[in-house]
């Protein structure tokens, strides 16, 4: 785990896993590009779910914990859908950010990261230590002449806080405090109250503001704020015309039910899943590709008889879980996290969150990984019915003013009829939802390791290695001849080839000293190196490396295919 994120952001930039989008015009925020490593360890992570999902899933065996067998199938739909799918799905009405912006430097703030923001800005943590406080403290032994040393200060207010109205206008801004002191000698003087002090100049008109993170300037009201991208399908931008990039995969899943159904013969209880893009307009995107405004998602919809949902709520949950575990972050780091019955949807009777323990988070905080919902019949029924909303008996139409429906259904029957029990139900679905680019980042932070190895003098040299699970390694093996004579090249590149006609990522190299190319292959987290020296030459065999071990076996070269084939089974 490196002690802090700008160590894999260097890592990636520098050894072609990550660069930001545009960078060359100076990037664009909330996007990112993959680079050649990049691209390899994001693929394997896709493959590793969809061969869990679909490619190695057995529908004749009951697997341990689920409650029986069941069937898997995947689709790929269209990014752009019906516009009335997202009205019916609710997020054309309610899948929108509180926003503030603000009045000076113009920047655009979720609501609720505002006061984290604060308690991390630069020019709070200064004002806060003016009185010997810090950012937590329940209240600030406040002084005015300290307040206006520290406004007047070019190193501290003026430079930090320039728009603050503090800063701006002390006197005024102080004197609206002082008349509430005065009214009120037990006034809340917490940070964020005497925060809100020093953000206003007029009270009496305004009341009491909320200071900009960045300059101090004052912040707007909050505002909502639709996440989802919009566009036009067609020559004329009419509001007929309006389009949304999907802000979630799931839908395609939904929409698709009956197609399934009917077209593979799939029997309840049975899943689809999807890999692709999702897009949302993410007010602060953050974080490296942790809060991105184009992603990818991994998510599967599994439709199933109410009476049984519970116990494949469970099943899924626990299963998505291990899946993490098994590909390389088994222990502390990662959590699973249920969540209180306040945190739930309205459809929900139970969701719960995978969480990684991500370096730009304090201790003890985790990120949001992967989301397992129990969604009920929420989704199938909104898309047959119209949207839905909480009512006194479960869920019901949503209706406008004159009682119509507010959104339409479909139309179409989503129930399933099925043919043994002669029972019509509509399914209950399970929803495990990952995102990819979360996935690989958190693989690749658990990865990130340093130690100390000795060079070919025997002195100890730092070395940064990412440790990953073979099956998710960007390259598998890496095929060197010792020296660039005495035809270990030809050798060697002989080696490559057919490791690589196996279907084996692996990369040829014949610069620089071994040690140095050992490095630079951990480094890019290589699990096996091969090399081809004099004994190659005279007794057919190789070294194997290993990257976490260093330990080095001699094998017939042989046998170098079926070894590492073995070896990314297991
Ligand atoms: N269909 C349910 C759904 O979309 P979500 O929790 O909004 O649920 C699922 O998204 C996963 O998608 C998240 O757990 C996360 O891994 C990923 N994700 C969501 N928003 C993201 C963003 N802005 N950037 C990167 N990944 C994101």
């Amino acid at each position: 785990m490196p002690k802090s994120m700008d160590q894999i952001v260097s890592l990636c930039k520098r050894r072609g896993f990550l660069f930001q989008s545009s960078e060359i015009y100076g990037g664009l925020n909330g996007f990112w590009d993959y680079g050649p490593l990049g691209v390899e360890l994001k693929r394997n992570v896709r493959n590793a779910w969809w061969n869990d999902m679909i490619t190695h899933h057995d529908e004749f065996t009951v697997p341990a914990g689920a409650p029986r067998e069941f069937q898997m199938t995947g689709i790929e739909s269209s990014i752009i859908m019906h516009p009335q799918v997202w009205k019916r799905s609710g997020h054309y009405d309610l899948f929108a950010d509180m926003m503030q912006s603000c009045r000076h430097c113009k920047k655009l703030f979720r609501a609720d990261h505002v006061w984290s923001m604060l308690s991390a800005s630069p020019w709070v943590r200064s004002f806060a230590e003016c009185f010997g406080a810090g950012v937590s403290a329940d209240r600030i032994n406040f002084s005015s002449p300290e307040a206006i040393n520290w406004s007047r200060d070019r190193k501290r207010g003026q430079k930090l806080a320039p728009a603050l109205a503090l800063v701006r206008n002390p006197e005024i801004t102080l004197s609206g405090l002082a008349e509430d002191l005065q009214n009120n000698p037990e006034l809340d003087l917490s940070l964020p109250q005497l925060l809100r002090y020093m953000a206003t100049e007029q009270k009496n008109i305004t009341g009491l503001q909320v200071p900009c993170p960045e300059c101090g300037g004052d912040l707007t009201e909050p505002r909502r704020f639709n996440l989802m991208f919009e566009t036009y399908t067609g020559a004329i931008q009419s509001d007929e015309n309006r389009a949304f990039l999907r802000p979630e995969t799931a839908q395609g899943m939904f929409v698709n039910f009956k197609n399934v159904v009917d077209s593979m013969s799939v029997r309840i209880p049975f899943g689809i899943a999807q890999i692709g893009k999702s897009f949302r307009n993410e007010i602060t995107p953050r974080n490296f590709t942790f809060r991105s405004r184009e992603f990818e998602q991994m998510e599967m919809e599994f439709f199933c008889h109410p009476s049984e949902s519970r116990q494949w709520y469970q099943y899924w949950r626990d299963r998505r879980f291990a899946w993490y575990q098994k590909l390389g972050i088994p222990g502390g780091n990662l959590i699973l996290r249920d969540h209180a019955p306040e945190e739930l949807s309205h459809y929900s009777v139970g969701t719960a969150d995978v969480e990684y323990a991500f370096p730009f988070l304090e201790a003890g905080e985790y990120g949001e990984l992967e989301g397992i919902a129990h969604r009920g019949d929420f989704d199938l029924r909104s898309h047959m019915e119209g949207k839905l909303c909480k009512g006194p008996n479960g869920l019901e139409l949503e209706k406008n003013a004159d009682g119509s429906p507010k959104y339409k259904g479909s139309g179409k029957d989503l129930s399933y009829f099925d043919d043994q029990s002669r029972e019509r139900f509509i399914p209950h679905v399970i929803e495990p939802a990952a995102g990819a680019d979360r996935a690989t980042l958190a693989f690749l932070c658990e990865a990130y390791n340093e130690d100390k190895q000795p060079d070919e003098k025997g002195e100890l040299q730092e070395r940064v290695y990412l440790k990953f699970h073979p099956k998710l390694a960007p390259v598998k093996v890496a095929v060197f001849p010792l020296i660039k004579k005495e035809g270990m090249p030809e050798k060697a590149l002989e080696i490559y080839r057919e490791i690589k006609a196996a279907g084996i990522a692996a990369v040829f190299a014949q610069q620089a000293a071994i040690g140095k190319r050992y490095r630079r292959q951990d480094e890019i987290g290589t699990p096996w190196c091969i090399t081809v020296d004099g004994d190659t030459m005279t007794g057919d065999t190789v070294t194997l490396r290993d990257r976490d071990s260093l330990e080095q076996i001699r094998l017939p070269v042989s046998k170098v295919i079926d070894e590492i084939a073995r070896r990314l089974r297991t």
